[in-house]
This record gives C-alpha cells, sequence and structure tokens, in this order.
C-alpha cells in the first residue's frame, strides 16, 4: 500500500477546498507513474489521520476520484487505483520500441508455457510439498552458514557446484543408480531446464538437429527452440521410442543428439525396452550421437526397482544425463545434476562461468547434508509409500466417476495416462479449471502426429481425499457430461 503525503495548503487566498487538493495530489500521482493500476489506497479514516483532516473530507475526494473513473471502491476490501490511461514509463516503452534499435521483441522467446494451477493441482510433476523435509533442511542450513562461519560459502567457487555437494552426488548416484562417475563427472545446476539448457549451449550449434519423443514436455521443447535446433519428432509406442524410425531418420537427416525420458516417458509412461536402450546406445556409438537423458522421476518407482537408467549402460561417453532434486524434494529448491564425461561437464562449467558464474554454495552444502545424513532417502522411502496409496486412491475414483477413461495403472512416476475416447480433451482441461481443478490435456506435449485425445492426470501432490473430490469435480466438468454415464 502507498503512504500518500500530500502537503495541504490550508491557510491563504484562494486556497482550493482540502479535499480537491487531495483529489488533484492522487491524480498527479497517477499521471506520473507512482500508482499503478491495482495499487491500493489507505484506508479513509488512516488517510484523514495521516493528513490531519476530517473524514467527510477524504469521502468527499474519494467519492471524486470514483466519479471521474480513477479509484473503484468496495466497502470489504477498500479503494485501488483504476483501469488509468498508461504512465509515463508505459509511454516511454512504448516509443522507445518504436525506434529500431530498441524493439526489444526482435529475438523471438517461444510461449512460455504455463499449466494453470488451481484449487486441486493435479499437474504430473509437482511433489507434495508439504511433506517435504524442511525442518532437515532448515537445520543444514543454518550449518552450512555457520560453518566455516560461512566464509568459505560466500566466496567465488566452483561453477561445477560445491566440492561437497559433488561428492555426495557421487556416492548417491552410485548407490540408487549405479552409475560410476568421478566428481569431476558432475556438474551441479539449477534445476534440469538449466542443465539441458546449460548443455544445449555448450554443445548444440544452431541448426543441429535433435530427435525426440514425438509427445515433449513442453519446457524441454520452448528449451530447444530457444537453442534454435531443429526438433525431429520419433513415434512411440508400447515399448518407448521407436529405435528403427530413429536409424532410418538419419540415414537422410543427420541429427546431432537424441533427447529422451526413457524411465517413464513424460507424459505416456511407457518405458524404453531393454532391447531398444541397447540399439539406441549401439546406434549413439556408431553414429557419434549425444544423448540427453532426462530421469526426472528416477525414484519413483512403485514394483520392484527403479530400471537403471542409460547412463549406466554406457561404455563409450554418448550419454549426458540429468537428474532433478524438483520431483524427489521441491521444485523450487532449482538443484538438479548432470552426470557425463569429464570433458564434458568442463565444458558446460566453462560456459556456465560466463553465464551464471556458480550455484547457490550455501545451498548446495545444505543439500550435501540431507543426501550424507540418509535425509534424502529416508524421505524417498516415506514418498513412495504416499504416492504409490495417492495412485491407488486416484485409480480408484477415475474407475468409479470417470468409467470410460482407458488407462493401466502406471508403476512408476507422479501421474497416469488416460486415453478418453471421444472427449474432447483441451475443451474439458479448460472447463476443469473453471471447476477448480488443473490437469493436463496432450496437445500441451504433442511435438509430432499423436493421438490428443488423452490426458495426463497427477496424483502425487494431492491427499486421497482431495483426489477424490477432484475426480468428481472432473466429471462434472466433462463437455455434456450428464449424458456420459
Ligand atoms: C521431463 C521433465 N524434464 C525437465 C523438467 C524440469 O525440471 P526442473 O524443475 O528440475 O527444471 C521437468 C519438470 O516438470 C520434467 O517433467
Amino acid at each position: 500500500m502507498h503512504s500518500l503525503a500530500i502537503p495541504l495548503v490550508r491557510h491563504g487566498v484562494a486556497v482550493e477546498p482540502l479535499y480537491r487538493q487531495i483529489v488533484d495530489a492522487i491524480e498527479r500521482d497517477i499521471a506520473s507513474g507512482r500508482f499503478c493500476t491495482g495499487d491500493r489506497l489507505p484506508s479513509m479514516r488512516t488517510l484523514a489521520r495521516q493528513l490531519d483532516v476530517a473524514r467527510k473530507t477524504v469521502l468527499a475526494a474519494f467519492t471524486e476520484l470514483e466519479k471521474r473513473g480513477r479509484i473503484t471502491r468496495s466497502p470489504r476490501s477498500g479503494s485501488f487505483i483504476a483501469d488509468v490511461a498508461p504512465g509515463p514509463m508505459a509511454v516511454r516503452a512504448r516509443e522507445m520500441a518504436r525506434l529500431p534499435r530498441f524493439d526489444h521483441a526482435r529475438i523471438a522467446l517461444p510461449d512460455r508455457p504455463v499449466s494453470a494451477r488451481a484449487t486441486f493441482d493435479l499437474l504430473g510433476g509437482i511433489p507434495a510439498l508439504d511433506a517435504a523435509p524442511t525442518v532437515e533442511l532448515a537445520r543444514a542450513l543454518r550449518r552450512s552458514v555457520t560453518r566455516d562461519r560461512g566464509k568459505t560459502l560466500i566466496d567465488y567457487g566452483d561453477a561445477r557446484g560445491h566440492k561437497r555437494l559433488r561428492a555426495a552426488l557421487t556416492s548417491w548416484l552410485a548407490r540408487t543408480r549405479g552409475l560410476s562417475v568421478g566428481i569431476d563427472g558432475v556438474q551441479v545446476v539449477r534445476g534440469a531446464q538449466n542443465g539441458f539448457y546449460l548443455a544445449g549451449r555448450a554443445l548444440l550449434s544452431r541448426g543441429d538437429r535433435v530427435a525426440t519423443e514425438s509427445y515433449l514436455h513442453p519446457s524441454v521443447r520452448a528449451l530447444f527452440r530457444l537453442l534454435e535446433v531443429e526438433v525431429v519428432p520419433i513415434p512411440i509406442d508400447d515399448a518407448g521410442m521407436q529405435i528403427s524410425a530413429l536409424e532410418q531418420l538419419d540415414a537422410d537427416r543427420r541429427i546431432r543428439a537424441v533427447y529422451t525420458t526413457p524411465h517413464h516417458q513424460l507424459p505416456s509412461t511407457v518405458t524404453l525396452s531393454p532391447p531398444r536402450r541397447k540399439r539406441l546406445l549401439e546406434l549413439a556409438r556408431d553414429r557419434r550421437w549425444m544423448i540427453f537423458e532426462d530421469d526426472y522421476d528416477h525414484e519413483f518407482q512403485y514394483a520392484g526397482h527403479p530400471i537403471l537408467p542409460l547412463a549406466h549402460q554406457d561404455r563409450h561417453g554418448v550419454v549426458i544425463y540429468v537428474g532433478t532434486l524438483s520431483k524427489v524434494v521441491a521444485p523450487g529448491l532449482r538443484i538438479a545434476f548432470v552426470a557425463a564425461p569429464p570433458p564434458v561437464i568442463a565444458r558446460i562449467a566453462e560456459y556456465r562461468r560466463f553465464v551464471d558464474v556458480q550455484g547457490d554454495q550455501i545451498l548446495e552444502s545444505a543439500i550435501a547434508d540431507l543426501l550424507d545424513d540418509g535425509d534424502i532417502e529416508r524421505h524417498v522411502r516415506r514418498s513412495l509409500r504416499l504416492y504409490r496409496a495417492r495412485r491407488d486412491a486416484l485409480c480408484e475414483a477415475l474407475a468409479a466417476d470417470l468409467p470410460m477413461l482407458r488407462f493401466t495403472p502406471p508403476t512408476g512416476g507422479m501421474a497416469l495416462w488416460a486415453r478418453a475416447p471421444g472427449i474432447d480433451v483441451d475443451a474439458w482441461t479448460r472447463n476443469a479449471l473453471l471447476h477448480g481443478v488443473s490437469f493436463q490435456p496432450a496437445s500441451l506435449f504433442a511435438c509430432g502426429d499423436v493421438p490428443l485425445d488423452h490426458a495426463r492426470i497427477g496424483f502425487a501432490a494431492c491427499s486421497e481425499a482431495r483426489l477424490r473430490e477432484a475426480v468428481r469435480l472432473m466429471a462434472r466438468a466433462l463437455p455434456g457430461h450428464s449424458n456420459r454415464r
């Protein structure tokens, strides 16, 4: 809320009435850009006290401002600056954009892919934030800051990430994924998105061809657009990416890299089969492709153990493996990692040095403690139990309230992929949002020629009771739902 210091002239010849002086002052502030649309004004009582005037003077001023369309008033929430004409800053920005060299939109940015959040968040990538180990994190952060009186942690550091975290990650990756990378083979980054961006900038050139699965995470697709590489979609089936199609395609259109989510293809959840994994690695070796492996939800496997990543089988240094704590702990941490041969890591770090210098060493050191003390592995075990129960609750609720959906309960991940035959899924998700539920239509991920009658429905972030309520709302939001059961 803005404070209003209005110098009122109270005595003299031809003095303006006080309420007019208040009106003029607020109009001047709007014109100068001090006030913007939506800014809240102090209450009448507060303003009367601040300006040492009667409340009815302020009331007269606000009434006049409202009449002139400068403010809106509501008895409950107060008075706000109305949708006013653009202030001088906005006018200046518009003028500036007309000058050729100040055309900031000259370099087109990809559309920002947003999935709207709602009261019931059934977005597939959001973990249970209320279960995150924040007490342990707070303790570890405190230790971090006080350790060595924080001195080394607030200094410039290694662009590859804090050494303690790289060491902790190295042993965690060996324990959980069978990856044997040394400390020089690990790069800490600010989220998987940042990892792919840095790796892409460091290793790809504009115009390079990157093969991807034909459903692709929209943020990753936007990233490739930003990198100005050509995305070549490869069809998928029940065994994951069709490697034979990839092989054929490369014969006439040389590709440089393959981006893949082999553990649980996003969003279809299928796992790349062992023979295809083997063939992909052979082809990458023979044809000198880089494989960007996005193992975004490695931990979440409900039946048996997680499938070991492609990087585990990589004997030729072709895989650039990216994992993230965004799903394991929380996306706001912005902690992820790239594991690759040391020369690749050195190049990524070199690039990072120019654009980001380094990461947040205090946080990195705290996360190292959580890994070393077993807090993260304990949290993963708790999350697995929680998410398995939530998955089951979602499947039951869908079977009861939306029996027309076709899906196989996923063996892993944080979301299920359901076919909605004959339903306009885009219209459904839009309608569901109006009912307070967010989930994702296939069109959000479509990259090649793929069926669009599917939806991705997440279960990790909502309690079982809330999932049941959300599914009831989804059923109500079905286009033409009354005649569908
Ligand atoms: C497949 C995939 N890759 C990458 C990301 C980005 O993760 P991060 O939050 O670590 O940047 C996500 C997040 O939703 C994802 O689902």
